[in-house]
């Protein structure tokens, strides 16, 4: 009898399929998300031009306690530009203006970016790019990293993130810097939202590998979620040099301290326990 009907050849053909269905389901799964958060962006778009320029209170997904967290660092850190990767619709973007320094931001979709174009153009040291965030990062390090930067990393929406590359780039060209990064999953809070790609979570863990041997300094908020308004969303705080010392000080944070490196679960839950322990 030829392999093709024999016992053992039907289980394994059945394997084979199964695997490809489920390839082809995460594939679709996907395709259907990007194309819904693509529709959603249109719907934005063309909602928020309609509405008046940005009110400071929405920013940073309308949450006061994180706002409070960012107007310390700048009040206390001498932080000469600020690199936003995805504008949405700029309502960050004119928070991050009022602290008189440049502020760069990139937006990857072509409606959003001139609805932010438009929503902005009263503030004259907003520069909006039309690009991909990686693209903006690398033409920025030719030009401001030797200077003390403030990036807020948000750019993670659709099926490609961005941020392993954005973490890279910054930790390549800059050295003193504090980079925030939204949408992240705080150890011991699971009040603060977090976003899931699939089987990776934004969370300490996908990051680890990330950060070079020398370190960068790892910071959350301290403040409890139910003290936090607005959308709640998870936050981290990546610091090094100059971000770092400024960072150290600061009541609203706590630290995340590596202690065992031998195993990323093991590392994990020292770390949650290290929580707490600034
Ligand atoms: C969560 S929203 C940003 C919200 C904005 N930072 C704020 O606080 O109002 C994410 C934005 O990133 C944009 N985006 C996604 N991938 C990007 C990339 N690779 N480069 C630049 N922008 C990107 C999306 O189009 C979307 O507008």
């Amino acid at each position: 009898m030829s392999g093709v009907f024999s016992r053992w050849a039907i289980p394994a053909a059945s394997r084979g399929l199964g695997q490809q269905l489920r390839k082809l389901y995460f594939h679709l799964f996907s395709f259907r998300r990007d194309i819904l958060a693509r529709l959603n962006v249109l719907e934005d778009a063309f909602a928020a031009l309609a509405t008046p320029p940005p009110d400071h209170s929405a920013a940073l997904n309308c949450q006061a306690v994180r706002q409070r967290v960012v107007e310390s660092i700048f009040a206390t850190a001498p932080i000469r530009c600020v690199i936003e990767t995805g504008t949405y619709t700029g309502t960050s973007t004119a928070f991050f203006a009022k602290f008189g320094v440049p502020v760069h931001s990139c937006e990857l979709s072509p409606a959003l970016f001139y609805v932010a174009h438009q929503r902005l153009a009263v503030h004259e040291n907003v520069h909006l790019y039309l690009a991909d965030s990686r693209a903006m990062l690398r033409e920025l390090a030719r030009q401001v990293a030797g200077e003390f930067c403030f990036f807020y990393l948000d750019a993670h929406w659709y099926a490609d993130l961005p941020l392993g590359d954005e973490i890279r780039i910054i930790q390549e060209h800059w050295h003193d810097f504090i980079a925030m990064i939204d949408d992240f999953e705080v150890p011991g809070d699971p009040g603060y939202g977090y976003d899931r790609y699939g089987r990776r979570r934004l969370n300490y863990d996908y990051i680890a590998d990330l950060i070079t041997p020398s370190g960068l300094d790892v910071r959350f908020p301290c403040v409890p979620s139910s003290e936090e308004t607005g959308a709640r969303r998870g936050y981290v705080f990546l610091s090094a040099g100059m971000g770092a010392l400024a960072l150290a000080d600061n009541q609203l944070l706590t630290a995340y301290k590596a202690t065992d490196g031998s195993s990323r679960g093991r590392r994990g839950l020292k770390h949650r326990r290290a929580i707490g322990t600034a």
